[in-house]
């Protein structure tokens, strides 16, 4: 299967650009990497050998290389004898007589005169390469410390960018040890995967730092950092040395990192049964990092915001997605770096799994904290979204050439992986998942694996057919809709499934190209007031006795990753369950979820949903109104306009604002503006969501307390970090020239990155064209660095009055964005779903038009699905506009 598999040379027609996988008949073994960094110069010099098995003859060696000048290649027999390989006795060498760099491939051929026999040889390369700025193989990272600028040498190698700092077999199956040393001026910290073994003086002022071997690993996982750095460290259970590093000056902001990761160690050990292989666990939070994190075998790399704490200017949310991403990247140790997917189609075996896992090592450390209550609106609600257009994609998906591999670090990968699996671990029960996963690891440790191997453990413990349940919510995109209806006997409940599309032109389209109805394998939960039952739906219509006479939940639990549309006799049925909290707050969130998703889609009306909304009269879980609020934003997002003569769009904004201000209103007079000592945590950022929403709904009382808090901090009095983004949130959405100015300067000032994120994320927000323009050129300005630009940008677009701003600056400054962020990666992508939420035909046509004459590399399939989204959105907008103005008669 590999084989063949790489021996095929792909032409993707789609990219059209030309792929091949490196041959399976020459495979590393082993590598010996020196590297110099100089950072004066950003540039870099390297020295390696790595040991190759030939197993078929050839006249020329193909590696990964890209942006690297290879000065000499040279080959020596290694046979294995101590006597041939040893330097002292100089074993033939043959160099190399042509380097053939093919730059679509990112490959380096290097041909020798003479065949190469089969055998075991050693390869040595001198090269040498460019510390660059695009935070992508071995780049410079910078910060100011006293005035000064200061810079880093660190790197980030997923998916495909080892091969920017040495030539190498760039491929997650190619898993090679490696040994690795730096050559650094003395005095400056160096960080690899293992600890040093062994430090000795080079030239005048450096020293080389020799670490040891790593295990047998993928490229991807490889790091090396050289800088200034502060760290402090502490010991897990079992004695493994956690250390967290810093730049000067932030160190006392690791220690909730430090005494998390530990805690995070000790209970994955436990939990998969296998030790973590290392001694040391570094952590380093970095400036200038593109994604949050990486999970570096042993040297985790962070942007600072996903790392540090402050205990005064943190805010709780800070420390729940810190705690998220910690768990998540020790995760990754295991399932990712000691078992790895055998090629990128099995992406998602890393990142479903491991966003799986976070959440269950939080809902362990932090119980209170009721993260699968989260996990419903921030993952698998997520997924659904994404998932229910008709050019999502397969979890399982073909991918080609790096720009490709970019595109699938999204929702599907991560969140749809993630509900999957959360589906599944429902259906075999707790200790049948455990085991199976413990089974997974230890028997493909060190090894890569297909989907197939998870469902081969899994199957092999809990003795159901797990493949055949799972295979179709892997191999196909989409997910099924239950309709859940009575029969006329009224005794029996009717299951049926299809493919549920966001938008009723998408399910037509699909219908057309493919009219096979899928039929899905779900685990389904029905739940009543009495008692709750699992069955495993295999049909497309499937009948059930009524489990008793009064409310039927299905998908109890909401642990299932599809959607349930009630006839509206059961729905009516459900209102008592949520008001009287019968039913769970994930039970509770996932019916409203549904309900606005099925708005949207045109199976009921949007009005329909907002009726129901009485039915949470009584909520109080933070994540029930999160899914609420969220679900109530949207609306304004896609029926407000820009131009304020659409008196429609406005009489429709301000009916969903005194909604919103009728629902939130007890809630804010229960909580208030203050903390209360030992309050629960949910209590805190329920209190921060409804002073948001409200703010945001002009109710004006509570504009008029923010503002005042905000001038207050202004004069340096303490402002809750709790409440600052709905405080700074509400400033900006009223504000002016003033607010902008001052927001800006304190950006510029701060450095604590989690705040800076904070005045970053409400710049959008500001309503008046000339300063949406500031924004923009300001996102883009050396103030902001090149990780946080987009997410200054998306705000603009996401503002429905920034939409015409967001999308001439991305015109305008298309190629800058394309230098910056494109070739591979997944951050154009972020960005262009900003203005998906737009109803209007103008900025479809703009968007349309303009990615039809430039390329978006990394971003082509984000294109598709934001054009399906403004498309939906229309429709949407004219089904149902004069329905939700007469509604909304009464509220104006
Ligand atoms: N392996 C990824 C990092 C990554 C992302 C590399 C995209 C290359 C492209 C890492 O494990 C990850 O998933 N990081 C997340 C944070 C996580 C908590 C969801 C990220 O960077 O957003
Ligand atoms: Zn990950």
């Amino acid at each position: 299967m590999k084989e063949k598999q790489q021996a095929k040379k792909i032409k993707n027609k789609k990219s059209k650009k030309s792929f091949t996988r490196l041959t399976a008949h020459i495979i590393p073994l082993e590598y010996d990497i020196t590297l110099k960094p100089d950072l004066k110069n950003f540039t870099f010099e390297g020295v390696e050998t790595i040991i190759l098995n030939v197993t078929k003859a050839t006249k020329a060696l193909t590696l990964h290389s890209k942006e690297i000048d290879i000065e000499t290649v040279s080959l020596e027999d290694f046979s294995g004898s101590p006597e041939k390989s040893s330097r002292k006795q100089e074993p033939d060498k043959i160099f190399t007589k042509n380097i053939l760099y093919n730059q679509k491939a990112d490959t380096a051929t290097f041909t020798f005169e003479k065949t190469i026999r089969t055998g075991k040889y050693r390869l040595n390369i001198v090269f040498k390469g460019i510390l660059n700025d695009k935070m992508r193989g071995f780049y410079s990272s910078k910060y100011l410390l006293h005035d000064k600028e200061h810079h880093i040498a660190t790197t980030q190698f997923e998916s495909t960018d080892a091969r920017r700092a040495f030539p190498c077999f760039d491929e997650p199956a190619q898993k090679a040890v490696f040994n690795v040393s730096l050559v650094v001026p003395k005095g400056k910290t160096a960080i690899s995967n293992t600890l040093p073994v062994k430090i000795e003086e080079h030239e005048a002022g450096f020293e080389v730092i020799r670490f040891a071997p790593t295990p047998m690993m993928s490229t991807y996982l490889l790091a090396f950092i050289v800088g200034d750095f502060e760290f402090i460290e502490s010991k897990s259970k079992r004695g493994v040395g956690v250390r967290v590093f810093t730049i000067p000056g932030k160190i006392h902001q690791a220690k909730f990192a430090l005494e998390y990761s530990i805690k995070t160690l000790d209970f994955y050990e436990e939990y998969f049964d296998i030790n973590y292989p290392l001694p040391v666990l570094d952590m380093i939070a970095i400036s200038d990092f593109q994604a949050g994190a990486m999970e570096n075998w042993g040297a985790i790399i962070y942007r600072e915001s996903a790392l540090l704490i402050d205990e005064d200017h943190s805010s709780s949310s800070n420390k729940e997605r810190v705690a998220l991403v910690i768990a998540h990247e020790i995760a990754h140790q295991w399932f990712g770096n000691l078992v790895t997917m055998e090629w990128w189609t099995h992406l998602w075996l890393n990142e479903g799994f491991a966003t799986y896992i976070e959440y269950l090592a939080l809902d362990k450390l932090f119980p209170e904290w009721d993260m699968w209550t989260q996990f419903s609106t921030q993952d698998l609600g997520i997924a659904l979204r994404l998932d229910a257009l008709e050019t999502t994609h397969p979890v399982e998906v073909v991918v080609h050439h790096p720009d490709e591999i970019g595109e699938i670090f999204d929702e599907v990968s991560y969140s749809k992986g993630a509900s999957i699996i959360r589906m599944l671990a429902s259906y075999l029960g707790e200790e049948n998942f455990r085991n199976g996963l413990r089974y997974y690891l230890k028997k493909h440790s060190y090894k890569n694996t297909e989907t197939v191997h998870l469902w081969e453990a899994f199957e092999k413990i809990s003795g159901k057919p797990v493949e055949k349940i799972m295979k179709n919510w892997t191999a196909l995109p989409g997910y099924p809709l239950i309709k859940v209806e009575l029969k006329k006997n009224k005794d029996t409940l009717s299951l049926t499934q299809e493919r549920f599309f966001a938008s009723p032109v998408s399910k037509i389209k699909h219908k057309k190209k493919d009219n096979s109805k899928i039929v899905w394998q779900i685990p389904v939960i029905i739940g009543s007031n009495k008692r709750h039952k699992t069955y495993l739906i295999s049909k497309s219509e499937q009948s059930f006795e009524k489990i008793n006479q009064n409310w039927q939940k299905i998908n109890l639990g909401e642990s299932g990753f599809f959607r349930v549309a009630y006839s509206k006799e059961l729905l009516e049925k459900l209102a008592e369950p949520i008001l009287n909290k019968a039913l769970s707050a994930r039970d509770r969130l996932g019916i409203v979820r549904d309900l606005f998703a099925l708005a949207e889609s045109g199976d009921i009306k949007t009005t329909d949903a907002l009726e129901f909304l009485k039915a949470y009269k009584n909520e109080d879980n933070y994540t029930v109104w999160l899914e609420i609020t969220m679900g109530l934003s949207r609306l304004t997002q896609i029926f407000y306009k820009k131009e304020s003569s659409k008196k429609d769009s406005s009489k429709i904004k301000s009916g969903l604002d005194k909604l919103t201000i009728e629902l939130l209103t007890p809630i804010h007079q229960k909580l208030g503006w203050e903390k209360v000592a030992g309050e629960l945590h949910s209590d805190t950022l329920l209190r921060a969501l409804a002073i948001s929403k409200l703010g945001r709904a002009l109710d004006k009382n509570v504009i008029k307390k923010a503002k005042e808090i905000f001038e207050k901090s202004k004069k340096g009095i303490h402002l809750d970090p709790d409440l600052r983004n709905a405080i700074y949130g509400i400033v900006a959405s009223v504000g002016e020239e003033k607010e902008l100015k001052y927001f800006l300067e304190k950006y510029k000032k701060e450095t604590l990155h989690a705040e800076r994120d904070r005045l970053g994320a409400v710049l959008g927000d500001f309503t008046q064209d000339k300063i949406l323009c500031e924004v923009a050129h300001f996102a883009l300005s050396s103030d902001v660095r090149a990780q946080d630009t987009i997410s200054i940008l998306s705000t603009i677009g996401l503002n429905p009055l920034g939409r015409n701003i967001w999308l001439k600056c991305i015109k305008q400054n298309w190629k800058t964005l394309v230098y910056r962020y494109g070739d591979g990666g997944h951050t154009l992508a972020r960005l262009m779903k900003a203005i998906s939420f737009s109803a209007e035909e103008k900025h479809l046509k703009t968007f349309k038009d303009f990615f039809k004459k430039n390329p978006a590399p990394g971003a082509e399939r984000s294109v598709k699905q934001v054009i399906e989204k403004m498309e939906s959105n229309i429709l949407w907008q004219k089904r149902d506009k004069r329905d939700l103005k007469k509604f909304f008669k009464y509220y104006s």
